[in-house]
């Protein structure tokens, strides 16, 4: 399960069907959903039954605080889904596109060329850049070069770190790595802190902060906001990095439809990100624990159980995908998906809320680098997918060589032919 997910998952369900347990140290038995039927029911079942559990929040509460939307539950995580939507679904999305271009561009002008560069961890300096300047709207130069540094720092540390704090359950400041941890996390606090202030001051930028202070007023305490914006960052910025890595690490092993790519089609850039998101899902499965005896299908499912649907499972299976495993953008250009056959940013009331926004990102993102290189991959064999945090991403990083693309000469007119 550790080291071949999708290969263990995929030899569990032909063994034992669509529904089955695994028993997988340090997290537990937990119960596999690979029934789009079943997996609807979970997503959009009573949230007092269906909580996100103790484990995601044992793990990530040090970093996002008590607040985030991620680790709520029931009432207090409606109400806080309800002030946060609208900052991503405003007028502002439209504007997003050709800031991130901006940014992509900034970045992109960088790279080397004729060498083996890593595509994974150049997205990941994008899609970082994207959340300072359009999620939080830091402007200031200074602001900004210490909070990347900052963040960067603070999201290098081992989840293992995390987990062992909270595990131990009790004051562990005298744990060098976990005071550091702590030190990184107050000066962080203190920045953000401050682009809160100044935003409550003049709420009239169209940055995602500015929205959610415009939206829920005094609604949303300065912490409940602290918290909001960790985690957006979080969920936001390494997913979506790794889906750009995936795209690239696909595409360059499909030439026809990398070359169909460069046409500029607007309907086929948007198949190929939902195909990349089909075929190489980020995030493999979310969990339920569920608080009350539930029924699924055949299945009675007692009280405490923690129930796992499974994204990969579903996206991947032959019998709603035919040549599942075969990366094909075109499948997406006739018709939709038979409901909860694709359902890469999960569904129901706690479906992704930066769904829209990550799509955006990727499309706008994808043609900057395609108009400045040319790109091979390191190797001809795929990458294999590997867990990182609770990301899969590409075994090595989406490894390409870059060439300089020779720009298309203009088009010759009468006057300059003359
Ligand atoms: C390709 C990129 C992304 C993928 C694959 C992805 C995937 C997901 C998934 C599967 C969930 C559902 C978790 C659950 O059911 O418990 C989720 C939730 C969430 N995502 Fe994303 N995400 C992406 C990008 C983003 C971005 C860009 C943002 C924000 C800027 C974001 C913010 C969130 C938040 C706040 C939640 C929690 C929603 C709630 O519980 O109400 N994500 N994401």
């Amino acid at each position: 399960m550790l080291s071949r997910p999708h290969g263990f998952l995929a030899r569990c369900r032909r063994r034992y069907g669509d529904v089955f347990t695994a028993n997988i140290a340090p997290y537990g038995r937990m119960v596999f959903l690979a029934d789009p039927a079943l997996i609807r029911q979970v997503f959009t079942g009573d949230t007092h039954v269906f909580h996100v559990g103790g484990v995601r929040g044992r793990v990530l509460s040090p970093l996002l605080g008590e607040h985030s939307l991620l680790l709520l539950d029931e009432d207090e995580h409606m109400r806080e889904r309800k002030l946060m939507l609208p900052a991503f679904h405003g007028e502002a999305l439209r504007r997003y596109p050709s800031l991130m271009e901006e940014i992509a561009e900034e970045q992109v002008s960088g790279w080397p060329v004729g060498e083996t560069i890593a595509l994974r961890p150049r997205m990941q300096a994008i899609t970082l850049e994207v959340i300072l300047r359009l999620v939080i709207g830091v402007r200031d130069t200074v602001a900004l070069a210490r909070l990347r540094d900052l963040l960067n720092r603070l999201l290098d540390q081992p989840t293992t770190l995390l987990f062992l704090a909270t595990a131990a359950n009790r004051d562990i400041s005298w744990f060098r790595p976990w005071r550091r941890f702590l030190e990184i996390r107050a000066q962080a606090n203190e920045l953000i802190y401050e682009e809160i202030a100044r935003r409550r001051a003049d709420p009239s930028g169209d940055d995602i902060l500015s929205l959610l202070v415009q939206a829920s007023g005094d609604s949303l305490s300065d912490e409940e906001l602290r918290d909001e914006l960790m985690t957006l960052l979080i969920a936001g910025h390494e997913t979506t990095a790794t889906a750009l890595a995936w795209a690239f690490e696909r595409l360059t092993r499909h030439p026809a439809a990398l070359a169909r790519l460069r046409d500029g089609d607007a309907a086929y850039i948007d198949a190929v990100i939902k195909e990349t998101l089909r075929v190489r899902p980020v995030v493999m499965e979310v969990g339920r624990d569920i608080t009350e005896k539930v029924r699924l299908g055949e299945w009675e499912l007692p009280a405490g159980t923690r129930v796992m649907s499974s994204i990969a499972l579903v996206q991947r299976a032959e019998r709603d995908w035919p040549d599942a495993h075969a990366f094909r953008p075109e499948r997406f250009l006739d018709g939709q998906p038979a409901p909860y056959t694709w359902i890469p940013f999960g569904g129901g009331p706690r479906r992704c809320i930066g769904a829209s926004f990550a799509t955006t990102e990727m499309a706008a993102i994808i043609p900057v680098v395609l108009r400045h290189f040319d790109l091979v991959p390191e190797r001809p064999e795929s990458e294999r997918s590997q867990t990182r945090n609770v990301t899969q991403v590409p075994a090595r990083g989406a490894r390409v060589v870059l060439s300089q693309r020779t720009p298309k000469p203009e088009p010759q007119g009468v006057l300059s032919a003359v």
